[in-house]
């Protein structure tokens, strides 16, 4: 029996997980329980992934194991980076690391899914190399050969070191990692489903993770982070942003960074996050751009509050990326940096208790439709094949 078809397949419940909790009414988010807020401030990215990944938190000598042993695999091949010299230094970073994931494929190929140690060791391997295959390209693409890790520092100073090959300062440091934190799992989202389709098919982690950076990228998804940033350049002052806001509502244009398809009130991500910038312009100066932000978020609740469009997570995680000097189109790579932890937490769910993914659809195109010789076909038999369906 077809059920009523749900466009975007939205509200419609396609599996059962105890990975996370979202109240869009409330604004409550939660990883295993735990609320997002008590994350951001007691915890770490490295645990935060543990919890999500094992279903608790773990004890001090389990976490140190774990980061002991994410510490140990942060290093690519050599073939890796060389493969990654060939991509186009015009390429998206996404991109590259789509590709560079896939590829973890080819070197780590066997595929043992009952076996505790392979999906514990397919769990390291890809927090661990991730984000150095990010910077790695990242360096490459400015010409430059890719750094090391660095094993005295841990996990978000280790990455924004070998981003800049420069020690970052504590603060940013502790900042990037509550930034991971709160981007590491949130329901099923497009890109975290595409992870789980292919996990589906036991097809191996890698491939899993590569569907679900490739899903990440576009701007109605992970994508949108950016081109915040690029809204708020065009703006470009505060005077701006009424005519802004005017021009997008009479071209029903959306305003990047605003609106959820679960949250109804903000985003409980974008408040820590616009707390994280304030900390950061402290220390290290304001952004221009943050007063742009703030009057074009109370020009959007006057206008559009009342239809649940508030701002949501990518609204001011670009902010707080741009003060710690990263460029723009690396904010959704490291929006995979972190949401590989709840992609790898949803495999291993997948796993527990798998079938593989098989929807149905309704047919809306013809049917036994003639056969037209190509040299008898004509251009009003392509448009009548059009407007009944079958081409579309
Ligand atoms: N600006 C203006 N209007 C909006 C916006 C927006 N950003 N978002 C939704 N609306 C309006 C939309 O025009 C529609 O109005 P109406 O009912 O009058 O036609 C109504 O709100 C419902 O919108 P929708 O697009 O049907 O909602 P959705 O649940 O399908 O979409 C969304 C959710 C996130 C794709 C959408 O809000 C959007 O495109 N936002 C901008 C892009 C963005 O910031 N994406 C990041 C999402 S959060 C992180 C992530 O998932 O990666």
């Amino acid at each position: 029996m077809v059920g009523e078809f749900k466009p975007g397949l939205e509200g419609v419940p396609a599996a059962l997980s105890s990975i996370s909790y979202v109240d869009g009414r409330e604004g409550i988010l939660e990883y295993r329980g735990i609320r997002i807020e008590e994350l951001a401030k007691y915890s770490t990215f490295l645990e935060t992934a543990y919890l999500l990944i094992w279903g608790v938190l773990p004890t001090q000598e389990e976490l140190a194991a774990f980061e002991h042993e994410i510490r140990y695999h942060r290093r690519i091949k050599y073939r890796i980076r060389d493969m990654m010299k060939c991509f186009p230094e015009s390429g998206h970073p996404m991109d590259a690391l789509q590709a560079s994931a896939a590829a973890l494929g080819l070197f780590y190929s066997r595929r043992d899914l009952q076996n505790p140690e392979y999906i514990r060791g397919a769990v390291v391997r890809l927090l661990a190399k991730i984000p150095t295959m990010v910077a790695a390209f990242q360096l490459i693409r400015k010409g430059n050969d890719p750094v090391s890790p660095r094993d005295d520092l841990d996990y978000s100073a280790n990455f924004l070191y070998m981003l800049s090959e420069k020690e970052p300062d504590p603060l940013a440091a502790r900042v990037f990692d509550i930034c991971l934190t709160l981007h590491a799992e949130h329901t099923i989202n497009a890109s975290t489903f595409s992870a789980m389709v292919t996990a589906s098919t036991l097809t191996d982690p890698y491939a899993v993770i590569a569907s679900a950076v490739g899903t990440l990228g576009g701007p109605l998804h992970g994508g949108a982070n950016e081109e915040v940033i690029t809204m708020l350049e065009e703006i470009g002052s505060v005077e701006n942003v009424p005519a802004y806001l005017e021009k997008c509502l009479q071209t029903k244009s959306k305003i990047m960074g605003f609106g959820h398809r679960v949250y109804k009130v903000k985003d409980p991500r974008a408040t820590i996050l616009q707390q994280l910038a304030e900390q950061l312009f402290e220390k290290f100066g304001r952004d221009e751009y943050y007063d742009i932000a703030i009057a074009l978020e109370k020009a959007v609740e006057a206008e559009l509050g009342h239809k649940g469009i508030h701002p949501n997570v990518d609204f001011y995680s670009g902010l707080v990326y741009r003060k710690l000097g990263i460029p723009t189109d690396l904010f959704t790579p490291i929006f995979a940096i972190s949401r590989v932890a709840g992609w790898l937490a949803h495999w291993k769910e997948q796993l527990a208790e798998n079938r593989i993914y098989r929807p149905t659809q309704i047919y809306t195109g013809q049917r036994n439709a003639p056969y037209i010789e190509i040299d008898k076909r004509t251009a009003a038999d392509t448009e009548a094949l059009i407007a009944a369906g079958a081409a579309s």
